[in-house]
């Protein structure tokens, strides 16, 4: 059985270590890797440090508009596809990659399993709401995290393809989560040799969304609610928005946030378990903050992952100095049996799913 995975981005590589560590022998995966994540600290360091299979392909496609760059990686996608005559296609979540290699798959008659399925904010002003729903309607088998996933996908009339299978966020957290030294926890504490923050002692943010960061007044306001917190904050930002969250600060001396480069899975994970709180407009880490315990303010328009929404355990916020602050100091209640996410056992149903989408 030969299954062609698709990824490109940095959430997706973490996602296909997951289902690759759980593929059986009788599985041959096809891993293409779009280039729409390239540098190292985006792109290599989590196929390093998470012993994901290296990449038969790299288009070496990114950057650009987002028609041009989808249009470019469904050629170079396609080509692959009719070389490889894959049995299935596997992607994950809502990016350009993700909906580029569905609608090459489709049109190829290669059945699409999607997984992250039946997320939607409910506006196609996001352009990852646009991928998703494309992206769910042109597949044969739908995976979702979560019961509202299923309710959506309802909704719009697929729930016959679809399957609850739990979050591989999850099962990521837990699997690598568990792995990582002693060493590894202290290097968030330090950044070019020198000591700067304590575990518990810092924020975490992240901040990279196309709405949050296309003008600097919004990017500003958020980093300026991080700058006059009682503790310092790491902000690992994203090549999108480097030059501008540099800029910003220095403009405003905002000195009481760490701007670092983005940083590898086991770092990441490392400081969400060491943050007192977590501000983002990550999907991935609203998540991981919810797995942790720690309480987290998300940036954004719209509701992302409602599950994580309840008991103050994660407000939502506008790009807005007062809104931040406020939501910040929301106390949270944690109910330890409440676990929207599955049982940390995704992987294996993934491949489950795709044993029997070929054998069908
Ligand atoms: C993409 C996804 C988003 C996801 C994010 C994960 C889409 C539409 N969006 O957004 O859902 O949350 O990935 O991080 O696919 N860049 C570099 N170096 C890199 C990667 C990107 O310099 O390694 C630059 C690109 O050249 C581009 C910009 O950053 O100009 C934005 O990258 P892009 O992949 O288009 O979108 P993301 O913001 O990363
Ligand atoms: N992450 C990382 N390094 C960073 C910032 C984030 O490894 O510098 C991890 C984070 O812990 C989570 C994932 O990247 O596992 C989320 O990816 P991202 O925020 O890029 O995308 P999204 O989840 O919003 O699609």
């Amino acid at each position: 059985m030969k299954i062609l995975t698709v990824v490109g981005a940095r959430p997706q590589f973490i996602k296909a270590a997951v289902v690759s560590r759980c593929l059986s022998d009788d599985m041959q995966q096809i891993l293409v890797h779009t280039g729409q994540h390239y540098d190292y600290n985006m792109s290599d360091i989590f196929f390093e440090e998470l012993n994901i299979p290296k990449p038969d392909y790299n288009l070496g496609i990114s950057g650009g508009s987002h028609g041009k760059m989808t249009g470019r990686m469904m050629e170079a996608i396609e080509e692959v596809m009719l070389k490889e005559q894959p049995d299935v296609l596997l992607v994950y979540g809502d990016t350009n990659s993700t909906v580029a290699a569905a609608l090459a798959a489709v049109k190829l008659h290669i059945p699409v399993c999607h997984v992250e399925a039946g997320n939607r904010l409910g506006t196609l002003d996001n352009p990852e709401e646009v991928n998703r729903i494309c992206t769910d309607h042109v597949s044969t088998k739908l995976l979702t995290c979560t019961q509202s996933a299923m309710d959506f996908l309802a909704k719009e009339g697929l729930l016959d393809k679809a399957e609850l299978v739990g979050d591989p966020m999850y099962d990521a957290f837990l699997y690598y989560g568990s792995q990582i030294t002693d060493e590894q926890k202290n290097a968030i504490t330090r950044v070019d040799g020198k000591e700067f923050v304590r575990p518990q002692e810092f924020y975490y943010l992240t901040c990279h969304r196309q709405e949050n960061t296309d003008t600097d007044e919004k990017l500003t306001a958020i980093l300026k609610a991080m700058n006059s917190l009682d503790a310092p904050t790491i902000y690992p930002v994203h090549p999108r928005n480097k030059d501008r969250a540099v800029a910003i600060c220095n403009e405003n001396g905002f000195e009481n946030i760490i701007l670092t480069q983005p940083v590898g899975y086991l770092t990441s994970i490392s400081l969400v378990n060491g943050a007192k709180k977590i501000v983002t407009d990550s999907g991935g880490l609203q998540r991981e903050a919810f797995f942790a315990g720690k309480k987290c303010v998300t940036v954004f328009d719209c509701v992302i992952w409602p599950e994580t929404m309840v008991d103050g355990r994660n407000d939502l916020s506008k790009p807005d100095f007062d809104d931040i602050i406020n939501k910040l100091k929301t106390p949270q209640v944690i109910s330890p049996d409440y676990k929207p996410f599955g049982d940390g056992h995704s992987g294996e149903k993934i491949v489950k799913a795709l044993k029997e989408i070929v054998l069908k």
